[in-house]
């Protein structure tokens, strides 16, 4: 038998007390995701809506099949910042007549739909999912282009979002933009670059530059309707492919767009999977309040994965890795899961022997974060960590099977790079809301600035004074703790968002459908030089 077995006590005081804390930590996130939903407000959303208009969200509802479900991705764009949480745009994966795309829509409430810095991070990252999952792409536009005080920020990067509109094309991805109001300057070229076109009477502005600015540059008068209108567009300048007499019929030409693309995933739906064996709700009393205390990951996969049925490879050798084969939503997958928190050298030739095995079998990775990096001391140094932790991430970062990358504590120091953190290009990225990373725990870094400050004095010639020193290690720990946390991280693109551990498997289910839309072929080989 490889069903797991469960030690999980759901009646336990510890129990009790990590799922409290993990609810406490959902009612925030909930908090936040509110914002997102909340766009520009109540006063920009009633006005949008007297205009006769959908809100971004209701378009994206339309568009979809009905009764399937919309994965949201970075709801949290530009939290902790100066802009609106989201990023007045939103992105996700959807069904549209049973074609998984890749769908975004700017939120003309918040800032008439203007893209900041944020918005352009998010919006690059959805084209990079795209790019990489081989999904067409839904643009459902509706923007004052750049947000004008920050096009500093935007101006030159933002030439990218156009760029990958039209490489998108060139890889024989389908790109169609539905444009619902404004999309001037830079913005007309989402249309203008797109590979299929529905304007909307009286509503679609695509024009490069508004009549005021006509006026300027040339002295022509003009108006809104013949320098940019879909009436226009449709019949004069050719623009638009589709005419549009309102939003729904829109999103309805839209739909057929899509349907006529004759889109076909490169590997077939594996059917229907057997649920886990184990009650999903669970997963909330895992992970304890204080990461310090160490969980046995088993217990999530075995909420996880179809049957909670896992294979495990060398459970004998670096157990502080789990690592082993199951399925997902009937999808093979290899995972990577920490067990104790840090990684010595035996886990590390582990995980590249099992990265480098699941590469010759196409085997998507799944890494499941709790990690306080590598091990660090006399010992572990001369047995070798740099050069095996240097082989995990070698294997990780050549590795060419889709990864997928959940937070669920800790993820410290090169253990992020290892686990295949952000910049290893996973393909999605989720955190739960109990994780934290960064360079290493605040504490420690904190102790680490102390004891070189009090190095430094002490080669100067200088006293220390010690009361100065606890005030500022109690400051520094407060700082890298705000700046540990998955509303930070997420808020700065670092993921694809903070999700609720209940929902993992399905998050998972759908990334792993959308990543099949493009073939899985792992390396055959071609990794870096593996230090022996
Ligand atoms: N940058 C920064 N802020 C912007 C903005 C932009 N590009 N476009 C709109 N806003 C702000 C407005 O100042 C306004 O703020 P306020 O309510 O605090 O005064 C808010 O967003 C809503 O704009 P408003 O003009 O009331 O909304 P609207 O729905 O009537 O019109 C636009 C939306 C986009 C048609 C209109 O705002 C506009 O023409 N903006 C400038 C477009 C432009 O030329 N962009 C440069 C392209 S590169």
């Amino acid at each position: 038998m490889t069903v797991l077995p469960t030690a999980l006590d759901a009646n336990s005081p510890e129990y009790a007390a990590n799922r409290a804390t993990m609810a406490a930590k959902l009612a925030e996130l909930e908090t936040e995701h509110a914002k997102a939903l909340a766009g520009g407000g109540e006063k920009y959303v009633t006005r949008h809506r007297k205009r006769g208009k959908l809100p971004a969200r209701e378009r994206i509802e339309l568009l979809v099949d009905p009764d399937t479900p919309f994965l949201e991705l970075s709801p949290l764009a530009a939290w902790g910042s100066d802009y609106a949480v989201g990023a007045s745009l939103v992105t996700g994966i959807g069904v549209v007549e049973g074609v998984e795309c890749l769908i975004t829509a700017n939120d003309p409430t918040v800032r008439g739909g203007a893209s900041n810095p944020w918005t352009l991070k998010k919006a690059l990252r959805a084209n990079e999912i795209a790019f990489a999952n081989r999904l067409p792409v839904i643009s459902l536009v509706e923007s004052g282009g750049a947000d004008l005080p920050s096009q500093k920020e935007i101006f030159i990067p933002g030439g990218a979002l156009f760029r990958d509109l039209t490489r998108l094309s060139a890889a024989g991805i389908p790109t169609v933009a539905v444009v619902f109001g404004n999309s001037t300057a830079g913005g007309a070229y989402v249309p203008g670059m797109s590979d299929h076109t529905v304007m909307i009477k009286e509503q679609s502005k695509v024009f490069l530059g508004g009549p005021p600015l006509v006026k300027m540059a040339t002295g022509e008068e003009s108006d809104d309707e013949s320098l940019g209108g879909a009436e226009m567009h449709a019949r004069t300048s050719g623009l638009a492919d589709h005419f549009a007499v309102d939003e729904h019929d829109a999103i309805r030409q839209a739909r057929r767009i899509v349907a006529r693309l004759n889109w076909r995933k490169a590997h077939a739906d594996p059917g229907p999977a057997e649920p886990p064996k184990y009650d999903e709700e669970e997963l909330l009393g895992i992970v304890p309040g204080d990461l310090k205390a160490p969980f046995d990951p088993r217990e999530v996969i075995a909420r996880l994965v179809d049957g909670s049925d896992f294979d495990a490879f060398k459970p004998l050798y670096g157990p502080s890795l789990v690592t082993g084969w199951a399925r997902l939503h009937g999808y093979p997958v290899g995972i990577l899961a920490n067990a104790q928190g840090v990684l010595f050298s035996e886990e590390s030739q582990k995980a590249a022997q099992f990265i480098q095995l699941a590469n010759q079998r196409d085997i998507p990775l799944l890494f499941l974060h709790n990690t306080t990096g590598y091990m660090v001391g006399k010992e572990y140094e001369q047995g070798g960590i740099i050069k095996h932790g240097a082989m995990m991430i070698n294997a990780v970062a050549n590795s060419k099977v889709p990864h997928l990358s959940v937070l669920m504590g800790a993820s410290y120091g090169a253990g992020h790079y290892g686990m295949c953190g952000r910049a290893y290009d996973p393909r999605f990225l989720f955190a739960w809301p109990s994780s934290k990373s960064a360079v290493m725990g605040p504490q420690q870094l904190a102790g680490v600035l102390s004891i070189v400050a009090r190095a430094s004095a002490a080669a100067k010639g200088q006293p220390y004074d010690d009361e100065a020193d606890a005030g500022l290690r109690a400051m520094v720990e407060q700082q890298i703790e705000a700046e540990s946390l998955p509303m930070f991280l997420s808020g700065r693109l670092y993921d694809d968002g903070v999700i609720d551990p209940r929902d993992t498997r399905t998050v998972l289910g759908m990334c792993l459908s959308a990543i099949h839309t493009a073939p899985v072929e792992g390396a055959r080989g071609g990794f870096g030089v593996f230090r022996m």
